[in-house]
């Protein structure tokens, strides 16, 4: 089985690509929504919750365990694979694809905070932006409105034209969805912003480095969706953010 978690319900963005490249293998997932968001909260918070929720899926029998979560990647990929014999797959926001494909020379990064002041993330444009112009932005309303199954609408697009504006008016031809929760607006956000603006998602890209892993087949693959907060409310956002998965959905049994 693959373990996967993140604050929310976010990490089921990275959920349904894994399931459509690996349709044969279990999914475990944990949506800590009880304790949403980590984007705005200390390393050592954002931790102490990951390690909580990876000794779960480890004792649940996780092979390896997705970090579907940027902010939780940056904060705890190295002490989780310190710490745990299982490979750990973590997200990293797509600098690398922006850089190569941005004609106007600037890109835009829509990030949590926690991911945005991240030494990994500075390491990382510094890498791959030499000569490119970045703009970062933290979307915490995206957060919200995605964990209350908003998607679409004028809170959404107010949203959206706010957080874009300085990167627009900059002249960025590429934007990054660097959060997990982001990627379920992205259809909203194409809408909203000039068509010439290309959106990148890293969702499909660790979808394929899962698979890359080799996880097990399961005869009879089943996908356990489990939360921290209230279980009605995941199974009233499940359609709502994945209307083709079959998944059943449980309340965490710790807290
Ligand atoms: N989904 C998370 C990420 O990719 C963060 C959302 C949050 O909890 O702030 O960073």
């Amino acid at each position: 089985m693959i373990g996967i978690l993140d604050s929310g319900v976010g990490g089921l963005s990275v959920l349904r690509e894994i399931h459509t490249l690996l349709p044969g293998h279990s999914l475990t997932y944990i949506g800590d929504s009880a304790w949403c968001p980590y984007g705005t909260k200390s390393y050592s918070e954002i931790q102490s919750r990951v390690f909580m929720l990876s000794d779960w899926l480890l004792a649940q029998g996780a092979e390896m365990i997705v970090v579907a979560c940027n902010s939780a990647t940056i904060a705890a990929i190295r002490t989780l694979r310190n710490r745990y014999d299982i490979p750990f797959i973590g997200m990293e926001p797509g600098v690398k694809p922006a850089a190569e494909i941005t004609r106007s020379k600037t890109i835009g990064v829509l990030a949590t905070g926690a991911s945005l002041s991240g030494e990994k993330f500075r390491q990382l444009v510094e890498t791959h932006t030499p000569g490119l112009k970045v703009i970062t932005q933290p979307c915490p309303r995206f957060v919200q409105l995605v964990e209350a199954g908003t998607l679409s609408g004028p809170d959404v697009t107010d949203a959206i034209l706010e957080y874009t504006h300085d990167m627009v008016q900059a002249g960025a031809d590429t934007l990054i969805l660097g959060c997990t929760h982001y990627s379920f607006l992205k259809n909203t956000i194409a809408e909203t912003l000039p068509d010439h603006i290309r959106l990148i998602d890293t969702g499909p890209a660790v979808a394929r480095r899962v698979s890359g892993h080799h996880p097990s087949k399961d005869a009879d693959p089943q996908i356990h969706l489990h939360t921290t907060g209230p279980v009605s409310e995941l199974k009233r956002l499940l359609p709502l953010l994945c209307p083709t998965l079959t998944a059943s959905c449980h309340p965490f049994p710790l807290s």
